[in-house]
């Protein structure tokens, strides 16, 4: 791989050395912990993933490590600096927030996010795409799950990074977040390389609901039998970092034993409810919709229950609709 000794793993840690320096002992600080302690983080839990503040002004990390043009052109590449396309002016892309170090599976910092101190837009910043970050393929919390666990079974994945660190907070130490892009097929490999069962629990809203299917389709091609994946659906308006924080570890962890559905569950409860089962046409329609997205199974298993609850379902020989070839008209 290109970036394997890229010169931006250097930058991107003294970067973040110096968001978690700026956090202890710049004059501005206070701030930024009155806010994480607003959020229940203890310092532990801070250090552990190592959350630093970007200090308000336009320079700090500019001036603290851009000494010359090579060094600045490295930092832009790394996602650290703005350049302005008419003026040409540098500044630091990260100002006045929390920040939040993205590491690889190596614990290599690649990225930031960074979060306002209140209610300002946008809520998050993130670096951009760079040569050593790859947003769809980049799960946050993996480094610090495996680095507390290296035996984990079951990992939950979920939206944001508050999610992943106050369920940390909380001692569930197995989070992940995709940072709002959609959970792809590349992800659940890397996961199930790992572990042989994974917890969606994205937030209750539209868009959590939106992002659970999706992350069912991509996790298909994955399901090999013995594998697992499971949806935690939270209550409208929750996500797992305010429930969490509202009912606690053993009030959320007997949540998820109690409600967690398996991924069959969820699949055919979804199309039920898309293509009406008491009619012919539902039937129909249900078998074109569920028929494709089961092929996608590589478990053999599972593949053949899924296909004969299908054709519980529908009364399809074996769940499958014949394939096209078969259905033309005559002398077509
Ligand atoms: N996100 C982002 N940019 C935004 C909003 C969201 O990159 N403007 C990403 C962040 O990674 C965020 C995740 O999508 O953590 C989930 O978004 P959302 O649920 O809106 O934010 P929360 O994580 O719940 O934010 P918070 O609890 O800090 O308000
Ligand atoms: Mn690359
Ligand atoms: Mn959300
Ligand atoms: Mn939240
Ligand atoms: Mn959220």
């Amino acid at each position: 791989h290109q970036s394997v000794d890229s010169p931006l793993y250097p930058l991107l840690a003294a970067a973040a050395e110096f968001y978690r320096q700026a956090l202890k002992s710049h004059p501005a600080r206070q701030a930024a912990v009155d806010y994480l302690k607003g959020r229940g983080l203890s310092g532990t839990i801070a250090r552990d993933f190592a959350l630093g503040f970007a200090p308000p002004g336009w320079d700090n990390l500019l001036k603290h490590l851009g000494g010359d043009a090579l060094q600045q052109k490295a930092m832009i590449d790394a996602g650290l600096l703005i350049e302005n396309a008419e003026t040409g002016k540098r500044y630091d892309r990260f100002r006045d927030r929390v920040v939040f170090p993205i590491r690889d599976g190596r614990g290599r910092v690649i990225a930031f996010g960074g979060r306002v101190l209140g209610d300002d837009k946008p809520k998050y910043l993130n670096s951009p795409e760079t040569p050593v970050f790859h947003k769809g393929q980049e799960l946050y919390g993996l480094f610090e799950a495996r680095r507390h666990n290296r035996d984990l079974d079951e990992v939950i994945v979920v939206e944001g990074y508050m999610d992943v660190i106050a369920l940390a907070q909380q001692g569930l130490r197995n989070a992940v977040a995709t940072l709002g892009t959609a959970t792809s097929e590349e992800h659940l490999k890397r996961l199930f390389r790992l572990v042989p069962s994974v917890l969606f629990c994205f937030d209750g809203d539209q868009a959590g609901r939106k992002a659970a299917w999706r992350a069912l389709e991509a996790t298909l091609p994955s399901l090999q039998d013995g594998r697992r994946a499971r949806f935690l659906f939270l209550p409208e308006g929750e996500d797992p970092d305010s429930l969490v924080r509202a009912e606690g570890s053993e009030a959320f962890l007997a949540r998820l034993e109690q409600q967690a559905r398996p991924l069959a569950d969820y699949f055919f409860q979804q199309l039920t409810a898309e293509a009406d089962p008491r009619t012919l046409e539902g039937k129909a329609h249900l078998a074109t919709l569920a028929a494709p997205l089961i092929e996608k199974i590589p478990g053999a298993n599972l593949r053949a229950l899924m296909r004969q609850r299908l054709g519980e379902i529908t009364g399809l020989p074996g769940g499958i609709p014949p394939t096209p070839g078969h259905n033309q008209p005559p002398h077509a």
